[in-house]
């Protein structure tokens, strides 16, 4: 592999060109959608800093059903107890690492397949054969770690850091903009998980690009005229998300001239689609009949695994015709993801070119800017705790 990235990678002067006004601002350098230093740094300033969608509540429905899934090289575990609390607890045994749990389903315990040390479902250690307690170990002591875990529209958030502010307060006024769609009654009507080839930062400028909307999805979205457009005001909108609206008559969630499901009565100036990227992995699509919901899981830099799930009102799953309709609406998903995907791909590729040079962003997809100076600015600040952690590993070193 043809490495471009320059050794000093978090030099700030790299990015100075995407640090200006938008109108005279360039992209982020190609490395940054390459380099396992930039990838890693992102790790611990982004992902295991802020609220991240682990996946919508129906998932774990019932005390001891779960689900497993591997957020940034941490494997997790998201659970019903059987105290009906869901907890998000780090998949690896408190012996020497097993991976207590695979796949999904339902379960009384979980049984380590190394040496079967056995944690309750809320974690708790609960059995370690022919190893007995003693004044020295006590199995209190070795539950499975606990993440903290908090709900908002049916969905379950998780967050690494113990210090970060609450779900709620991260969110800001998104929940009382969307509040007339009622999330948290919907149901999940589909669930998907597929692989991307590119790094994460692609999905998340492309859901915030309405740009490429006319060119790529030319044979799927674009049959609607879109009458305005809204792109995020941070005066309007507070909270860690960046949104961008559409307005249009009817539903573009189906292909032309396919059946839809009824219009949600949402107020009138919400009528088309309200897209919010709630920082950094998720996204969601609040449309006049539905609501989509993208968690994008980074798999190192040049990989990611998203999981996709579309939701419609409850009431629906009883209209006679439900699966005929709600096949429209996952057949339209299919044509609009594999008119994204290649371009993703595509654009990956061209990252990995020793001769790149940055681009400059047009009118129409100048939130790609504030998304890639949102990654910057944690990224690059200077963290005090940071470079005394650094010195103390380097003072210590020289000692020893
Ligand atoms: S690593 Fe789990 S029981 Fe040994
Ligand atoms: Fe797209």
């Amino acid at each position: 592999m043809i490495v471009t990235e320059p050794a000093d990678v978090f030099d700030p002067r790299h990015y100075e060109a995407c640090r200006r006004p938008v109108e005279i601002a360039e992209t982020l350098p190609n490395w940054c959608y390459t380099s396992q230093a930039f990838y890693e740094r992102e790790r611990e300033h982004i992902f295991l800093k802020q609220w991240i969608c682990a996946g919508h509540e129906s998932r774990v429905a019932t005390p001891g059903s779960f689900f497993t899934f591997d957020f940034v090289g941490v494997p997790m575990i998201v659970v019903r107890g059987k105290d009906d609390v869901v907890r998000a607890l780090v998949n690896a045994c408190r012996h020497r690492g097993g991976e207590v749990a695979t796949g999904s389903g339902e379960c009384a315990a979980f049984k380590c397949p190394y040496h079967a040390w056995t944690f309750a479902l809320d974690g708790d250690l609960i059995g370690t054969p022919m190893f007995e307690e003693s004044d020295v170990f006590r199995k209190a002591d070795y539950g499975l770690t606990q993440v903290r875990l908090e709900r908002w529209g049916g969905f379950l958030w998780i967050n690494f850091d113990p210090h970060a502010e609450s779900l709620f307060a991260y969110l800001g006024d998104l929940p009382g903009r969307v509040a007339a769609w009622k999330p948290e009654e919907m149901a999940l009507a589909s669930h998907k998980t597929y692989f991307v080839e590119a790094n994460w930062k692609q999905y998340y400028e492309n859901f915030s690009d309405p740009y490429h909307v006319p060119f790529v999805h030319r044979s799927s979205l674009s049959f609607k005229p879109v009458k305005r457009r809204q792109l995020h005001d941070p005066a309007i909108y507070r909270g860690n998300y960046v949104m961008h609206r559409a307005w249009f008559d009817g539903t573009r969630s189906v292909l032309p001239g396919e059946a839809s499901f009824p219009e949600i009565p949402i107020p009138e100036e919400d009528r088309g689609t309200f897209y919010p990227w709630i920082y950094p992995t998720a996204g969601m699509g609040f449309a006049i009949d539905s609501l989509f919901c993208v968690q994008i899981l980074p798999d190192g830099p040049e990989r990611m695994r998203i999981e996709r799930d579309f939701l419609v009102p409850k009431a629906y799953t009883e209209l006679p015709d439900y699966e005929a309709t709600l096949a429209n609406y996952l057949k339209s998903q299919e044509v609009v993801q594999f008119e994204d995907v290649p371009i993703l791909e595509m654009q990956q590729r061209s990252m990995h070119s020793p001769v790149y040079k940055t681009g400059r962003f047009a009118t129409l997809d100048q939130l790609v800017h504030g998304c890639q100076n949102w990654i910057l600015d944690r990224v690059l600040d200077p963290d005090p705790a940071r470079e005394v952690t650094k010195q103390r590993h380097l003072r210590s070193v020289s000692i020893t």
